[in-house]
């Protein structure tokens, strides 16, 4: 295990899906899971299905996330669902700050902050995305749009709640796109991340899980996840076939 870090594998199911398909997702993932993986398994369904995937869940070493979360606790927010309502029914996790929510939604640096202490004050441990677009990639801004993202939550959240959080380094040009980083390309990331918080307190930064997100398949699972700043993935397409993701959970090493 890297520093006594467990890895983990998230499953972002992000807008698929059916009651019907979910079942049978989730019933080929509990089929095919290994008796002892290295990782712990999270898997994110829609909103609307969470507790249905809950049920399914139950008795399964499987837990269970949500994709995005309310910033504020309750009150006339329409369409919003909050963090008590997501631990309400069964979410141990939640994602923020996912570069969809952020460009298509809008989603400012400020309002992922606040979305992430919304989520740490209720119990659920936050999955905080940060990633570069392509053209900040080729401007070579990678580092600074990455420490961008990541001061907006220092600025709210005690380092402290750094060591039991979640970091997802997804750059945005890898999602969804086949075109994986190289392991390379994410541990410099990954790396650069953790020097962030080791800036901040040294004794902290080895204990937060950094994951790394954007084209994880079974192929190249195992090369990612060797890397030594790289602790786990947060898959999405991936994700939505059994064999494809449990392939991936058994490609997670204790190093
Ligand atoms: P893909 O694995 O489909 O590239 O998606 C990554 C992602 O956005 C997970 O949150």
């Amino acid at each position: 295990m890297k520093s006594g870090r467990r890895p983990l594998v998230v499953g972002n199911w992000k807008m698929h899906g059916s009651r019907a398909e979910n079942a049978r997702l989730v019933e080929e993932m509990i089929g095919q899971y290994p008796p002892a993986p290295a990782a712990l398994c999270v898997v994110c369904p829609p909103l609307v299905y969470l507790q249905d995937v809950a049920r399914l869940l139950r008795g399964s070493a499987i837990l269970l996330g949500a994709q995005t979360v309310c910033a504020d606790a309750q009150g006339a927010f329409t369409g919003e669902v909050s963090a008590a309502m997501l631990k309400d029914v069964g979410c141990s996790y939640v994602i923020v700050g996912h570069s969809e929510r952020r460009l298509l939604y809008r989603e400012s640096d400020q309002a992922v902050a606040r979305k992430f202490v919304a989520a740490q004050s209720k119990g659920l441990v936050p999955i905080l995305c940060v990633g570069e677009q392509l053209a900040e990639r080729e401007a070579e801004r990678t580092f600074e749009v990455v420490a961008r993202q990541l001061e907006a939550v220092l600025k709210l959240a005690s380092m402290e709640s750094l060591a039991s959080a979640v970091l997802a380094y997804e750059p945005v040009w890898a999602i969804g796109t086949g075109r994986h980083a190289s392991p390379e390309q994410a541990q410099d990331v990954h790396a650069f991340i953790r020097a962030q918080l080791a800036a901040r307190d040294a004794k902290i930064a080895p204990l937060t899980r950094i994951l790394y997100g954007g084209s994880v398949k079974a192929v190249n699972a195992a090369e990612l996840f060797a890397m030594p700043d790289i602790d786990g993935g947060l898959i999405g397409g991936a994700s939505l076939k059994a064999d494809e993701f449990i392939a991936i959970l058994s490609a997670a090493r204790a190093h």
